[in-house]
């Protein structure tokens, strides 16, 4: 027998027991008479000793052993001298009677510690080392806890899980596909799923009625500290439902999911209209975790000669409680964080409410009593700090964004263990790319205009349809997204060719949803949640790469196995590839 016990299992009320552990060792402290080791497996540490007095070959052997090497131990549980009520076990120590080398280990290249000295890549390279840790083993089993919790809660509501391919035709969500090339099929390629949607639509046809799957996602995108070129989905799928059921049923899973793992109280999840999140927020996916909504100023402002205000399509700003107190260095730091490229605000104007009065940026172009009227537009007070940007209302809106998260941060409005979730609602179907001038579906081109807007597909009025689809936002991150599909052969048809396909195209493309939807489709809907940001978000954790056993870095390269890598030429001339020069 290997072990008795695990090394996080023993305590006061084993005293005088025989037990038998293994582990690594994690460190080990040679006091002459005596040594002690810290033996370490997945559920805890235990301290052994060994002393010279009673078994010196024993001690001696012990001395010589390394970091890492796995041992097993058998010996009798004692009462500690030194306890350690850090630990669960710090109540106890094993007397150390035999000991056996499983195996020795080189010295780690980074202490497998609670703070390592190992960097980025080097944690990666050795991942499995790092896997060791304790915070990394943690994000892990968080990320079990919460794949376990979300099978029972799915499988109460009788959805079943049904897994499907990973070899297929490409899946249009936006994203380039990663390709993999046919040997049996000569100059032909599968893609692999952005997500498992075009399957779960045809489970629907199928009868299926209540699906999900927890599945890997595909998607060749710049990578971000939320995005993985391979990533995971809690993808759902229902029939015979409407939006509200959708909704409804996933505000529970997700409620259900605080609670059973966090033991979070989640109140019912608010629902804001996409364009009340642009209008009030500048994004989306707004963090709502604090307050400070965008105030609207071209009524206010313009008119008095500032040419930066009245030159503006939009003028717009927002309060921040108690900030007054900003000195002008921390103003100027948000006025560089503004002008970044990435963000691209030209400037920003800021006006202090203080005791004795509002004094402005701009005081040259607006007097004491315009500036009251500021102040009444933002229900500002004493204390408070208004900031202003202007320019063109979507770029203006971005940026000023990026300022709210800015500051919330900075202002301490954003803590990870505080937790708010939106339902935004009713995203425009359809947006208009700039570049080529064409129309491209802004969810999936399965969604379905919402049915008093169906009118505007023929009238022109593109840009006006909204669409039955919906996010799911917690703490200004997408957790999840999803519609209702479109279910009607014609419609569908008619969606494909809006976004610029012939009929030719659509049936080469997807003639196999245009045709199932022959064979009677349901009218269905669902969504899919994120997993590993919902699992980062619980953690309380930015970047979904701790969460993940084996991610990729930001070059999308797994830089533990050392992939991509080229392949033979042997290799290339079965699959019948020829790179380019
Ligand atoms: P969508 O494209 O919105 O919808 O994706 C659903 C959710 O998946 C997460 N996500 C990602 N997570 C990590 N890395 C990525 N690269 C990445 N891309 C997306 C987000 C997102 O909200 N088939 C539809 C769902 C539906 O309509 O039912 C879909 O895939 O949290």
């Amino acid at each position: 027998m290997h072990r008795t016990h695990t090394c996080g299992e023993l305590r006061a009320t084993d005293i005088a027991k025989k037990v038998t552990l293994a582990g690594w060792l994690q460190t080990s402290r040679d006091l002459g008479g005596m040594t002690f080791i810290d033996l370490r497996d997945r559920y805890g540490i235990t301290q052994l000793v060994f002393n010279m007095e009673t078994d010196a070959a024993l001690c001696e052997q012990a001395r010589r052993l390394g970091r890492e090497f796995v041992l097993k131990v058998t010996g009798t549980v004692a009462e500690r001298y030194n306890k350690n009520a850090q630990m669960p076990t710090g109540d106890v120590e094993i007397i150390v009677e035999s000991l056996t080398i499983l195996n020795e280990a080189k010295t780690p290249p980074f202490t497998i510690d609670d703070n390592t000295d190992g960097g980025d890549d080097l944690r990666m390279r050795y991942r499995y080392l790092d896997l060791r840790r304790n915070p990394v083993r943690e994000s892990l089993m968080l990320r079990h806890k919460i794949a376990k919790a979300t099978r029972a809660y799915l499988d109460g509501l009788d959805f079943i899980e049904v897994e499907t391919p990973v070899l297929i035709k490409s899946t249009p969500e936006g994203a380039r596909d990663f390709v993999v090339p046919s040997r049996m099929n000569p100059g032909q390629f599968y893609a692999l799923p952005q997500s498992p949607q075009t399957f779960k639509q045809l489970l629907m046809v199928s009868g299926f009625d209540r699906y999900y799957q927890i599945v890997k996602c595909f998607r060749d995108e710049d990578l971000r500290a939320d995005r993985q070129p391979e990533f995971t989905q809690i993808d759902c799928e229902m029939s015979f439902i409407e939006q509200e059921d959708i909704l409804n049923t996933f505000e529970g899973l997700t409620r259900s999911l605080f609670k059973d793992v966090l033991g979070v109280d989640m109140p019912s999840v608010p629902r804001m209209e996409y364009a009340d999140a642009m209008k009030y927020y500048g994004s989306d996916k707004p963090d709502t975790r604090f307050e400070m909504k965008f105030v609207e100023l071209n009524d206010v402002v313009k008119g008095q000669g500032f040419p930066v205000f009245d030159n503006a399509e939009l003028v717009v700003g927002i309060c921040a409680k108690g900030a007054a107190e900003y000195t002008r260095k921390q103003i100027d730091e948000l006025t560089d964080y503004v002008k970044r490229p990435q963000i691209g605000a030209t400037g920003m104007v800021y006006a202090r409410v203080n005791a004795d009065g509002i004094k402005s940026s701009v005081d040259k172009f607006y007097n004491e009593e315009q500036l009251k009227r500021w102040a009444e537009a933002f229900g500002a007070e004493q204390g408070d700090l208004i900031l202003i940007l202007a320019g063109g209302a979507d770029k203006t809106r971005k940026a000023l964004n990026e300022l709210r998260l800015e500051l919330g941060t900075r202002l301490g409005l954003r803590p990870k263990d505080k937790f708010s979730a939106l339902w935004v609602i009713d995203f425009p179907l359809l947006e208009n790319n700039e570049e080529d001038g064409r129309w491209y579906a802004m969810h999936h081109p399965f969604t379905s205009p919402k049915p008093e807007d169906v009118a505007h597909l023929e009238a022109g009025g593109l840009g006006k349809v909204r669409a039955n689809a919906y996010d799911l936002v917690i703490n200004g991150v997408e957790i999840g997204g999803g519609s209702i599909r479109i279910h009607d052969k014609d419609l569908q048809a008619k969606m494909f060719g809006i976004l610029g396909f012939t009929p030719e195209e659509a049936q080469a493309q997807f003639g196999f949803l245009l045709n199932a939807f022959e064979f009677g489709a349901p009218p269905h809907g669902g969504l899919a949640f994120g997993f590993d940001r919902l699992c980062s978000l619980f953690g309380g954790v930015d970047s979904i790469r701790d969460f993940i056993a084996f991610p990729k870095n930001n070059a999308g390269r797994d830089v533990m196995i050392d992939a991509p890598s080229v392949i033979d030429e042997k290799q290339l001339k079965e699959l019948a590839i020829k790179l380019a020069n």
